[in-house]
């Protein structure tokens, strides 16, 4: 046993060093979501919150398999106190009605309970950001970590789907959505 235990301890220590010579250092609190950015082969956004609280982005310019290296820094994108500690975390990849990549964004919940939104393409984020549903004030039930976003540029009028757990209808989802007409955010529940 105390052997195996060696033996284990060994391979790690090895499979360890091994690893450690060219990785870049990431401690997310939660889960981490990452979109392709479709500029080059396989360039990935992928965001997530940092252990300080903010939400930071990472980027590479291939799929990992390809061996693109992390080149955006290690950047912070919404500052911690706009960020509840352990929110969920998810990113919808946009789409131009021509099918053209348009950016991504990124959905969180703000330290009070708002469904939040960051804009990568123009770097928006916050209260002050009008166009971002954190504006709305869409409150998220207490404790809940369910979310999901995506991009939909196939439905008429429809540009952007978030689905959480709403105050004003717990016990199932609601999806904020933006409307690409009117450029305007409204709520819907799931249907029976
Ligand atoms: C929080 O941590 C991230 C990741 O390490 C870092 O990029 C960012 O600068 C930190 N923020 C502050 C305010 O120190
Ligand atoms: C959420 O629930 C926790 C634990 O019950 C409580 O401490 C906290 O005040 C609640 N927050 C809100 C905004 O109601």
């Amino acid at each position: 046993m105390q052997l195996l235990k060696l033996v284990a301890t060994a391979i790690a220590f090895i499979a360890g060093v091994e690893a450690a010579a060219n990785f870049f250092p990431v401690d997310a609190v939660g889960n981490i979501a990452a979109v392709r950015d479709d500029t080059g082969k396989g360039a990935t956004h992928i965001f997530y919150q940092a252990r300080n609280g903010s939400i930071v982005r990472l980027c590479t310019t291939t799929a990992f398999i390809g061996n693109g290296k992390q080149n955006c820094g290690s950047t912070e994108v919404v500052p911690a106190n706009e960020v509840m500690y352990g929110t969920p975390i998810t990113a919808a990849p946009l789409w131009t009605s021509a099918g053209a990549f348009d950016g991504n964004n990124v959905y969180y919940y703000s330290p009070d309970g708002i469904l939040s939104e960051y804009i990568n393409a123009k770097m928006l984020h916050g209260p002050s950001c009008t166009q971002c549903v954190t504006n709305q004030r869409f409150r998220v039930v207490n404790g809940s970590v369910a979310l999901y976003s995506f991009a939909d540029n196939k439905t008429p009028g429809m540009q952007l789907r978030v689905g959480f757990e709403s105050v004003e209808s717990p016990g199932t989802i609601t999806e904020a959505t933006f409307n690409s007409n009117t450029q305007k955010w409204s709520l819907s529940i799931l249907p029976n």
